[in-house]
């Protein structure tokens, strides 16, 4: 069991304090390592108080500083404790720990978050990119000030193509992740290989930003505007099926193969069911990371499990902490969550 003591480099808010998100950078061994999409089982208090450990994904990884970021949502009683430790003290962590991401040897990447499940993306596509892979974010958060906070300026600085959305409509997309996701696949119905060159011409942060601040809208319920979203984004892909005359399986026409595109997903559970379904329905290769409640984190106490099935539908469980926390999207059986 990888258990070490990093030491806290650096500890505070992460972009608008009033946001609640936090940027803890640790220095040690887990460093050495890391994978994107791996987590850190960390010991938030040297009390006894929180007694179980908080699981957090792998944001950054910096081997020659042997640094690992790692950024989190001030939730409750556990992140409430980490967010008073100091830099210089020492961090009981297990980890990394998860299968993480795999990476693609060629083709394309697109990276579909919903609010902080960008946060163990941001390491993902700077190993694709490192790779040569073709890579694409699609981002939905509440706000612009969310978005902003959570890293948009260090996302725009990658130099990839940008599809955003606000659930208040402030900047991007109004609704969900769906929302552009949807109209991306709409808009390139002959395949998004033929227009990989049209990346680089894809909408900027800029002009998202621009798009954004033409738009004003009262807030709406993430869950009421994740269904529409949902909905919409249904919507979207049936009328790309029917104006073709036939499936057109997301940018692939019928009876072709899949392009070597896989996407990457993580955020709320009902966002990555519809992203799955329609990822996976369309024949790409579609990897989600689940968030369980844990205890041990090492695959002993049983408190992560999920529901797959394997190619002949027979179901299984498996432990999100030692099987995951990423698994096929084709395998996740989303109805079932004891
Ligand atoms: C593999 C993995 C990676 C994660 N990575 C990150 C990350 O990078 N950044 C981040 O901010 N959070 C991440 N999380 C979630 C994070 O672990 C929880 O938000 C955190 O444990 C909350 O602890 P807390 O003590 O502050 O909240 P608690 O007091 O324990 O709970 C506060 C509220 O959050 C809910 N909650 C707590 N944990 C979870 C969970 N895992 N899933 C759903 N609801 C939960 C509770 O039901 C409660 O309503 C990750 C979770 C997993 C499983
Ligand atoms: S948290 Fe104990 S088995 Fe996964």
């Amino acid at each position: 069991m990888p258990l070490c003591y990093e030491e806290i480099v650096s500890h505070g808010s992460l972009g608008d304090p009033a946001e609640g998100l936090r940027r803890l950078v640790l220095r040690g061994s887990a460093a050495a390592t890391a994978r994107p999409g791996q987590f850190l089982h960390v010991r938030v208090s040297d009390r006894l108080e929180p007694l179980l450990r908080r699981p957090l994904s792998i944001a950054a990884i910096d081997r020659a500083r042997e640094e690992v970021t790692v950024l989190y949502r001030v939730r409750g009683r556990g992140t409430e404790a980490l967010a008073q430790r100091q830099p210089g003290e020492r961090l009981d962590v297990l980890g990394p720990l998860g299968n993480g991401f795999s990476l693609p040897e060629k083709g394309e990447l697109w990276l579909v978050a919903g609010g902080i499940g960008i946060f163990p993306l941001y390491a993902l596509a700077q190993a694709g990119l490192a790779r040569g892979l073709e890579v694409r974010l699609f981002w939905g958060g509440e706000s612009r000030g969310f978005l902003e906070s959570a890293g948009l300026g260090q996302w725009s600085d990658l130099r990839i193509p940008l599809h955003l959305s606000t659930m208040d409509g402030s900047l991007g997309d109004k609704g969900a992740v769906t929302v552009p996701l949807g109209g991306y696949l709409k808009l390139n119905q002959t395949g998004p290989a033929k227009e990989s060159q049209a990346a680089r011409r894809g909408r900027s942060a800029e002009e998202a930003r621009a798009a954004g601040s033409r738009r004003s809208a009262p807030g709406v319920e993430a869950t009421e505007a994740e269904a529409a979203g949902v909905e919409a984004l249904e919507a979207e892909v049936a009328g790309v099926e029917s104006a073709g005359g036939k499936r057109s399986a997301g940018g692939c026409p019928a009876g072709q193969p899949p392009r070597d595109l896989s996407w990457a997903v993580c955020g709320p559970r009902g966002m990555m069911q519809a992203v799955a379904e329609l990822g996976v329905a369309r024949g790409f290769r579609v990897e989600v990371s689940l968030e369980e409640r844990m205890a041990c984190g090492v695959g002993a106490c049983l408190g992560c499990c999920v529901t797959v099935r394997d190619e002949r539908g027979r179901r299984s469980k498996r432990k999100v902490c030692q099987d995951g926390p990423v698994f096929p999207g084709r395998e996740v059986v989303w109805d079932v969550t004891e």
